[in-house]
């Protein structure tokens, strides 16, 4: 009895005291999950839509609509399959064609052409590391489409390239989308500035994405 007993005096201490190391460890687990799990919430939060309001929303659509149209972003979004050029957003010289992944058919790859950066000298091609149009299957037609048509289009994911809204936001860093304000000698650039255009752009989204009504 005594033998059992100091036997297992010195154990239950032990156990108890890994018990305790256990019980502790798996708190501050649960803590530090629930702490992340906050977090994540939080950065979800603070990119869906802030306070849904139209009017805002639709004010910042107009501001980023003044841009979509701009040659630098119609030029790469037109409604035929062959890119357009110039501030006068005439259709490309030698008529390269989309092709069935935007990048150009046969011996008229877009990137033969475009560089990894702008060629210099006036009447050069533009570059970028990506140059190229929206794939066939997802022509993300720009030309021709009123404010209304456009805001629709944009946040649809079966026709903007399947973009919820986290990553329309992120849209705005994209390269091509940035490429707008180092556009090369003799091209103009949109009529915002990239920092106003990112703004409107997020304001919109943030804001539930509404539609101007025509
Ligand atoms: C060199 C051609 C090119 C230029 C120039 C270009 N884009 Fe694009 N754009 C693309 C391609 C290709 C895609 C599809 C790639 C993707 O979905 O990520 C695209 C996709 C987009 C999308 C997502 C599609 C959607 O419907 O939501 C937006 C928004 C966009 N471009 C905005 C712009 C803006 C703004 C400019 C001008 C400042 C611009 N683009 C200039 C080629 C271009
Ligand atoms: C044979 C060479 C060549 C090929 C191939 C080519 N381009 Fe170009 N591209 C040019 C040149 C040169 C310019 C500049 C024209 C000018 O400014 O007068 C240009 C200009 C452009 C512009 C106008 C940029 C602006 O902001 O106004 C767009 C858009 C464009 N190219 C898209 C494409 C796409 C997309 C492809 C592939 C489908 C392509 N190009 C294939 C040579 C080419």
């Amino acid at each position: 009895m005594i033998c059992k007993l100091k036997i297992k005096t010195p154990m239950s201490t032990k156990t108890k005291f890994i018990l305790i190391s256990l019980t502790l460890i798996s708190t501050l687990g649960l803590a530090f999950s629930v702490s992340l799990h906050r977090a994540t919430e939080k950065e979800y939060v603070s990119i869906s839509p802030l306070k849904n309001d139209s009017i805002a929303s639709v004010e910042a659509f107009k501001q980023v609509y003044k841009v979509l149209m701009s040659p630098r972003c119609v030029n790469c979004h037109p409604k035929g399959d062959i890119p357009l050029q110039g501030d006068n957003s005439v259709i490309h010289s030698m008529q390269p064609k989309r092709g069935k992944d935007g990048k150009g058919l046969y011996a008229m790859k877009c990137a033969n052409c475009h560089q990894q950066s702008n060629s210099p000298g006036l009447n050069a091609p533009p570059g970028n590391p990506n140059w190229h149009l929206p794939p066939a299957d997802m022509k993300m037609v720009f030309e021709g489409k009123t404010a209304h048509e456009l805001a629709k289009q944009l946040v649809n994911p079966e026709l903007n390239g399947h973009k919820n809204i986290k990553m329309l936001i992120a849209h705005a860093d994209d390269g091509l989308v940035k490429g707008g304000w180092n556009p090369g000698e003799g091209r103009t650039v949109p009529p915002l500035t990239y920092a106003q255009f990112k703004k409107a752009w997020i304001t919109w989204l943030q804001t539930g994405a509404y539609a101007p009504a025509q």
